[in-house]
């Protein structure tokens, strides 16, 4: 059996290109798990997660919990909010804590980048990046290469334009990663002053035209506006930013060809995206959560195995 290069998954630029199509192609087999009237597999029964989130979560949090669950492992949650956390405890007294319950894996959102870096090296169990601040979100986009994979056929050859705030996502580093890894032509759109100066060195192209880069990509990407990350003023108004980086329905039904809208939400309707786009058949949003359970379902079955 193929097994992954890394016991822990803490970013997609530490992954190699056939750990990542390890990943994609067991995906589409739980796909098919889930689907099925019995919905659940025994892969993982005995195995204790631990959902560990000192940051919010909708999507990423009840994802991993069904991924779990499907698995038959066993599971506990833990939020910062109303834990020890509040008394002063440490990250790393707070998980060693944890596994001393006997807890196998720990599956992490921290609002520090490099904190399940920090982690890994510290204690004894595989760690699972759920989200590190504005560094990576390396589940979300392998869920993302997964959805554009089951749309299109393919990764490789496809371009990708990842619209909105780069600077403060974390879903935009992850997903060029795991896009240029596959083969795919990555190019980030937004203002200016939502895309951070390093973006050159990584290989991408780079536009600040909304309609420039519907024109070129055969999948948009739409990232939302991280208000709470900015303690500056990075545009002059959401109104404005709407103005000239929104994306609405008849922007998409105008373009001469079929284009993959996506977003991994959530998402703030009528800034970065009409409601009409958001919910049109451009969208693949919904399919996006439907297969980050079975991307999760992946990464935590084959993380178990080694
Ligand atoms: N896409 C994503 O990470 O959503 P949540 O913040 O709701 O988990």
């Amino acid at each position: 059996m193929q097994s992954l290069s890394t016991r822990h998954l803490l970013g997609i630029k530490d992954l190699t290109e056939s750990d990542i199509h390890l990943i994609l192609d067991t995906a589409r087999e739980f796909k098919d798990v889930i689907n099925r009237p019995i919905k659940k597999v025994p892969s993982l029964r005995d195995i204790t997660i631990a959902n560990v989130f000192f940051e919010n979560s909708t999507r990423t949090r009840l994802s991993f919990e069904l991924a779990e669950k499907r698995l038959s492992a066993d599971v506990v949650n833990f939020s910062a909010s109303g834990s020890s956390v509040k008394k002063g405890e440490t990250l790393l007294d707070t998980v060693n804590n944890i596994l001393a319950m006997k807890v196998d894996m720990i599956v992490m959102r921290h609002s520090s980048p490099g904190a399940p870096h920090y982690l890994a090296k510290h204690i004894p169990a595989n760690v699972v990046n759920a989200g590190d601040g504005t560094h990576e979100h390396p589940t979300q986009a392998l869920l993302d290469s997964f959805s554009i994979h089951q749309k299109l056929g393919d990764v490789a050859g496809k371009r990708v334009a990842i619209i909105g705030d780069i600077t403060h996502s974390r879903v935009a580093l992850s997903n060029i990663f795991c896009l240029q890894k596959q083969g795919a032509e990555v190019m980030v759109c937004g203002p200016a002053t939502l895309i951070p100066k390093h973006m050159a060195a990584l290989g991408v192209r780079i536009s600040h035209n909304v309609r420039e880069a519907l024109d070129w990509c055969d999948v948009a990407n739409v990232l939302r506006i991280q208000l709470e990350r900015q303690q500056i003023k990075y545009f002059p108004s959401l109104r404005e930013y709407s103005l000239y980086f929104g994306i609405s329905k008849q922007m998409l039904d105008e373009l001469d060809r079929p284009i993959v809208l996506m977003h991994p939400g959530p998402i703030n309707r009528g800034v970065e995206l009409t409601s009409d786009a958001a919910d049109s058949h451009h969208s693949i949003i919904l399919d996006q959560v439907e297969n980050g359970v079975a991307v999760r379902m992946a990464v935590l079955y084959l993380l178990a195995q080694l």
